[in-house]
């Protein structure tokens, strides 16, 4: 579905002169309008992307198939996405590998769970928990247009499931070599994941809010079966080249998510005892999370 001519059925995108771009499937006998004019549909199908067709009121359109990256920010939405610039860390700093089996909640638009089909390959196994229906009905329509199943089917690889990661992980039995967590309170599904993951494995957050990422981190550190958690977020700033106007873009995108990933021990282990001390303050009497094991409450010096 990614090469060749267009196809009937297909999704493509035409980007107008002034960048607006507009998606749509491709239906014979069918027109794109636009504020200026129309372009036939079949006047596209048939033909190898990356063409520049004209509208009946002389438009000018560039026409591709649209990358995974500009499919997940233009597809419908129900719940806010995983940005590329983030499912790109998932894929690459959780270490997601063709293959894997990994396990992903909530589904959400179902925007990352596209990425991570297509890094376990068509051997691996990607498998969605959702709690709400009306947010996985629009993932499976999203994941099955990217994908282009036939009617009724969806990737051979992906199996999505209705329920609460905490209650239908250990309920299904599953074992994974990576879980991915994007949701409000992930700490509550922490106990899940880490009966769920082979040692060696990776659990990995994805949080808005540096509160709930001090809650994950140190939910992690309390459960000690995990190493040491490492959190990070990325800021990717667009440059404009022209002539001699070199410079940062304008406007960029200021914050998405915080992301923090763990690795899991194998049962019964723990991780080395830390031969630093917390900073001054860290665990201060103003701290009310989880408290990792041997950490007294500091008493301020007056
Ligand atoms: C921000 S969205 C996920 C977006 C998704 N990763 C994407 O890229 O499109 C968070 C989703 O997690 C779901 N959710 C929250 N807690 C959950 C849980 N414990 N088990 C399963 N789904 C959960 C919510 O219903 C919501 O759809």
């Amino acid at each position: 579905m990614h090469r060749g001519p267009l196809q009937a059925g297909e999704w493509i995108r035409l980007t107008d002169q002034k960048g607006r771009r507009h998606n749509f499937e491709l239906v014979p006998g069918k027109r794109f309008f636009s504020n200026r004019g129309h372009v036939e549909h079949d006047e596209l199908i048939g033909r190898e992307e990356g063409f520049t067709v004209v509208s009946s009121a002389g438009g000018e359109y560039l026409c591709f198939r649209p990358l995974l990256s500009e499919f997940v920010v233009s597809m419908p939405r129900g719940a806010a996405v995983v940005y590329p610039k983030d499912a790109a860390q998932i894929v690459a700093l959780a270490d997601i590998f063709p293959g894997a089996h990994v396990v992903e909640a909530g589904v959400g638009s179902g925007a990352l769970t596209c990425s991570l089909l297509r890094a376990v390959g068509p051997y691996g196994r990607v498998s969605s928990y959702e709690r709400r229906e009306e947010f996985a009905d629009v993932a499976r329509k999203n994941v099955t247009q990217f994908f282009g199943a036939p009617a009724g089917e969806t990737h051979p690889a992906w199996q999505l499931t209705l329920g609460d990661l905490a209650e239908a992980l250990p309920a299904s039995g599953e074992r994974c070599d990576r879980i991915i967590l994007d949701m409000l309170a992930p700490w509550e599904c922490l106990d899940a994941a880490a009966d769920a993951l082979w040692p060696g494995g990776i659990v990995c957050a994805y949080v808005a809010t540096t509160t709930q990422l001090s809650r994950f981190v140190e939910t992690v550190r309390v459960h000690g079966g995990f190493t040491e958690p490492q959190a990070w977020e990325s800021l990717v700033r667009d440059w404009h080249v022209e002539g001699l106007a070199v410079r940062p873009g304008h406007k960029m995108i200021g914050h998405t998510a915080f992301l923090v990933t763990a690795r899991r021990l194998a049962p019964g282990e723990r991780p080395p005892r830390k031969s630093r001390r917390p900073a001054p303050g860290a665990y201060g009497p103003d701290y009310t999370g989880p408290r990792p094991a041997g950490v007294p409450v500091e008493v301020p010096e007056d």
